[in-house]
């Protein structure tokens, strides 16, 4: 368990990552209390430094044998570091925070977004689980409409950019944009096709129902993090050649009817949510307007005229922050907290 102190030896494990870079500009931009800041990564980063409040701190090569003396570890490094070294950092005495999908549906492990279930916090056992990055945005703002007129179902559409596959995926994208431009052939290595002037309906592996796995964590970890297992919902994901920052079309049924503007107010009034939509000025949220942004966006707020108590809405986020980093940071901050 954490100790109350003034200020925390933190680590970022992954920190050369898309995400865990993000998370040292977050600690930074946020003051996180820090006593030292350690990051790790793999040998190929071995002599990088990462600037953290005007210093360079030099990335360590991650092993079983680091994590003496650190209090609170955020671990963006992929699942397989995250089932190997999250136990054995816990056993030092550091709370994890870990980014990945290894330990989300683990039932000892609290699967939490800081303003939809911080009360989960309070049963972790050393690992916290951040939830995937499209989940998150969309239970930020499922938690108000269900806690006003209980959800039964939701229909939810994902266009999430590349930088959720990480760093490669972003090259890819840019040199397959530069390669067509200039009547070159592309190359896929990241994605099963071209990801340039495309959008792929396959985001992860693919299950034996069909769905892929993607669509399986947005219903598994909707449910886990809302607590509520009567609430039906299906998901498609897809990729689309957008930088950064997520998009989804997300259709709510609710037991009890809400109009748009109760939904309007409901949303305006919820944490970390900003509601942005007036379409007849041509407004509604953007990914370029949400990257480098925290909330979570909603606009298109309409009622869905072809079945009974049903909206429609569009919600966009930046991934790399509230669907990732920010989010992570957010958690750290609650345990520092209580
Ligand atoms: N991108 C997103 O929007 C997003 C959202 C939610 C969750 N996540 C999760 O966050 C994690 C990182 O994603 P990312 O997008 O930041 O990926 P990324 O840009 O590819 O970065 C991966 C990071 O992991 C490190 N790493 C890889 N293999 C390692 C090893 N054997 N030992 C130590 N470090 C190793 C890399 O270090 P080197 O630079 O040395 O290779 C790098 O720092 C993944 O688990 C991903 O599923 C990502």
């Amino acid at each position: 368990m954490l100790k109350k102190k003034d200020k925390y030896i933190v680590a970022v494990v992954g920190a050369t990552g898309v995400v865990g870079n993000e998370m040292v500009a977050i600690l930074e931009e946020r003051n996180f209390p820090i006593e030292r800041l350690r990051l790790f990564a793999s040998e190929r980063s071995e002599g990088k430094t990462i600037e953290f409040k005007g210093k360079a701190i030099p990335v360590e090569i991650l092993g079983e044998k680091v994590f003496k003396g650190i209090d609170i570890a955020l671990f963006s490094a992929g699942g397989d570091r995250s089932l190997h070294f999250a136990p054995i950092a816990v056993k030092t005495g550091c709370v994890v925070v870990d980014n990945s999908s290894a330990w989300r549906m683990d039932s000892g492990v609290p699967l939490v977004v800081p303003e939809v279930n911080p009360q989960d916090l309070k049963w972790h056992k050393g690992i916290i689980a951040n939830p995937n990055c499209s989940t998150i945005q969309m239970v930020v703002v499922l938690k108000p409409i269900h806690n006003a007129a209980r959800i039964k179902r939701v229909v939810v559409t994902t266009f999430q950019s590349v930088s959720g596959t990480g760093k490669k995926a972003m090259d890819e994208l840019l040199h397959q944009t530069s390669d067509i431009l200039n009547f070159k052939k592309v190359r896929s290595n990241i994605y099963p096709h071209q990801i340039a002037f495309n959008c792929l309906p396959h985001i992860d592996k693919f299950m034996q129902d069909g769905y892929t796995k993607e669509e399986h964590k947005m219903v598994n970890e909707t449910i886990k993090i809302l607590g509520d297992n009567s609430i039906r919902i299906t998901a498609t994901t897809v990729r689309v050649p957008v930088f950064r920052g997520h998009s989804e079309s997300v259709n709510i049924e609710t037991e009890k009817k809400l109009s748009p503007n109760e939904v309007r107010a409901l949303l305006s009034d919820a944490p970390g949510i900003v509601v942005y939509d007036a379409p007849e000025k041509n407004l509604y949220p953007l990914p370029v307007d949400a990257t480098g942004r925290d909330e979570v966006y909603v606009g298109r707020i309409r009622e869905d005229n072809s079945t009974d108590n049903s909206t429609n809405l569009w919600v966009v986020s930046d991934n790399l922050r509230k669907g990732a980093a920010l989010n992570a940071v957010q958690i750290a901050e609650e345990l520092i907290k209580t």
